[in-house]
Order: structure tokens, then C-alpha cells, then sequence
């Protein structure tokens, strides 16, 4: 049998806040319908839905992409161990481009700790998009760069 679940059994049974499920409601992440006295119910497969949002955001996935992710289950049921293991392989591998990045990035500060010149020009953390100092100085897009 089916049961349907009000926003505080979710909440207690998720240990998400009810706002927290009402703000992933806003954003799509989960769904409801509505009683016919106006009170929220979701369907069984709100707690692994819940589940997922909350192990993403452990790891620090941004809830766009957990909505993405979300957006390839089907509808109709809970995910399943499979639908689990093929989000956590794509969320594996993001992990490892931030980690990769984070890398980068620590090693560049390490060149900055005990500098404090914060360089446009020379410190590889202050302004590292910018490719077009790289060309020179001055106002390089009207001088044709
Ligand atoms: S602060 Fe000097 S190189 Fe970054």
C-alpha cells in the first residue's frame, strides 16, 4: 500500500527541517499535492529524494545540480539502489574536478602566504581570469585585443 506522508512526518522521518522541505519544494526538488484541506502530502519516495539533497549538500553539490540529478529519476517511484549508484559515479567524479581545482588553488596560495602584494599583475590568486593583462597593460579591448 501506498501511504502519502505529511510535511512533518517527512521532517521527522528525514531529519530535514520543514522549512528546509518546503524551500526544496520551491525549488522543485521535491513535490506534493494538497488535501482538500489545503494541507501538503508527499508521495513514499519523498525520503529517498530528501536523502539524496541532504548527501549531496554534504557534498557540497549546489542544489541546481542535485535538481538535474533529481530531474533524471522517474516520477512515479522511489529511486532505487541503481538510480543511487549512477548519481553518486556522477557526483564521484565532480568531487574530483573540485578536489583537482582546490589543489590548484592551495598550491597558489602558498605562494601568496607572506607575500601580501595582492598584484593584478603578479599574484596567481587576486585576479586569475584575467587573460587579457596577459596581452599588457592598458585598456586592451579598445586597443584591438
Ligand atoms: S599576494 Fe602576492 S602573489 Fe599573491
Amino acid at each position: 500500500m501506498i501511504r502519502e506522508m505529511s510535511v512533518g512526518e517527512v521532517a521527522a522521518r528525514s531529519g530535514a527541517a520543514v522549512s528546509a522541505l518546503h524551500f526544496y519544494e520551491t525549488k522543485g526538488l521535491i513535490g506534493s499535492w494538497r488535501t482538500a484541506g489545503n494541507q501538503r502530502r508527499y508521495p513514499p519516495g519523498t525520503l529517498r529524494r530528501v536523502g539524496i539533497i541532504q548527501f549531496g549538500q554534504s557534498l557540497g553539490i549546489p542544489l541546481a545540480e542535485i535538481k538535474e540529478a533529481l530531474d533524471t529519476l522517474p516520477k512515479d517511484r522511489a529511486p532505487l539502489k541503481q538510480d543511487w549508484e549512477r548519481l553518486s559515479q556522477q557526483w564521484a567524479g565532480k568531487l574530483d574536478d573540485r578536489i583537482a581545482r582546490l589543489k590548484k588553488l592551495r598550491a597558489a596560495l602558498t605562494d601568496c602566504i607572506g607575500c601580501g602584494c595582492l598584484s593584478t599583475e603578479l599574484c596567481p590568486l587576486r585576479n586569475p581570469a584575467d587573460r587579457l593583462a596577459r596581452k599588457g597593460s592598458g585598456p586592451r579591448r579598445l586597443l584591438g585585443d
